[in-house]
């Protein structure tokens, strides 16, 4: 029997329209360009200000686009998977929300919470689906308002993170090309380095959970860092060699948008030069589960048909992992 692959077909991204630059941030905390260039490589991160709208609002925009360049019907949407950590509402699914909106009327939808490594292991679940012959067209979306549980008081925090969602959409294919392997992992060991103290069912939200500034993220941001320089590149590394792929034979490599020292540290490990590495931490700081998409969707016309391309992410959990894939079409 041909072996079925899972292909990416196409991708959007969608930033919301207010810019937050490191000047204005300067003058919310006690920081600077300086140290927040130098330390994470950060200009600039995109806010979403409008009050009662959420992530699904961002991850709308993104999933119309993608409908409408790749000439996709609603109708033919089998599943809609959102990787978010930043739900519209604890339930139902932030995926029903954009559903609805988008008027996906034939699919189910769910939500998969893995911190920065959502869209990676959303990417890898939906993967199943179409290998087995079951599903036809998957929408997989990364799709984050972090600036809703950021403490703007918070400088070791603050300057992080921005707001963003991507979309792809997957298809079946019996050519060589699509996700080829993948490897996931996590340890919740890590959990006491970065979560949310309050919101949930072991501790709800009240007014003492309020007033302790519960309901931000919670960062021990150096031991973050240690985890996610070895995890990411050791995972990078291993996907690489147990394909057979070379520096001279990857065309890119695409990193979770952390921290610009993560990054050049995982490419160096990899023997890769920084041209092979697509980086826009610098616009859109870090977007959590949107970063992965949101590179494809940049570089998307530079691609071409059969590229190499390794993803990889390190995040809250902890959860990290690496996915090799084959592109499936020439950019645009
Ligand atoms: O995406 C999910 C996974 N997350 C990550 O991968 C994040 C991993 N962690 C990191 O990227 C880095 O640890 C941070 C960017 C969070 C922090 O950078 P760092 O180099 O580890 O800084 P630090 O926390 O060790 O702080 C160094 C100094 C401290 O001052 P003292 O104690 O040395 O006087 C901080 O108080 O920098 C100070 N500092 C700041 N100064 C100016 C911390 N934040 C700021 C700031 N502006 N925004």
């Amino acid at each position: 029997m041909t072996k079925i692959n899972a292909v990416i077909t196409g991708v959007q991204g969608y930033l919301p329209e207010y810019v937050l630059n490191n000047e204005e941030l300067s003058r919310m905390v006690d920081t600077s360009d300086e140290w927040i260039m130098t330390r994470i490589g950060i200009k600039e991160r995109h806010i979403l200000r409008e009050k009662g709208k959420g992530t699904s609002d961002i991850a709308l925009e993104a999933v119309t686009k993608l409908l409408e360049k790749t000439g996709t019907s609603p109708d033919e949407i089998d599943f809609v998977l959102c990787a978010t950590v930043t739900p519209d509402m604890p339930f139902p699914a932030t995926a029903s929300i954009i559903a609805d909106k988008a008027g996906i009327k034939n699919a189910f939808h769910y939500d998969l919470n893995a911190g920065c490594s959502g869209f990676l292991y959303a990417l890898t679940t939906a993967t199943q689906f179409i290998e087995t012959g079951r599903m036809k067209k998957i929408l997989v979306i990364g799709a984050e308002k972090m600036s809703s549980i950021v403490n703007y008081t918070d400088r070791q925090t603050c300057p992080i993170f921005g707001d963003g969602a991507g979309v792809i959409l997957l298809e079946p294919t019996t050519e060589n090309v699509g996700v080829m392997d993948m490897k996931l992992q996590s340890d919740g060991v890590g959990r006491i380095h970065l979560h949310m103290k309050a919101g949930g069912s072991a501790n709800p939200a009240s007014h003492e959970t309020i007033d302790a500034m519960e309901h931000y993220i919670y960062q021990e941001g150096q031991h973050v860092f240690k985890w996610a320089v070895s995890k990411m590149a050791d995972i990078s590394v291993e996907i690489m060699e147990r394909n057979g792929i070379t520096p001279d034979t990857l065309n890119w490599f695409v990193p979770h948008q952390a921290n610009m020292r993560i990054i050049e540290a995982t490419a160096k490990r990899m023997g890769i030069r920084k041209e092979q590495v697509m980086i826009n931490i610098e616009k859109y700081g870090n977007t959590t589960a949107a970063t992965l998409p949101l590179c494809l969707w940049e570089w998307e016309s530079q691609l071409r048909k059969g590229d190499n391309i390794i993803l990889a992410s390190f995040g809250a959990g902890f959860t990290w992992g690496a996915l090799y894939l084959k592109w499936g079409y020439d950019g645009k």
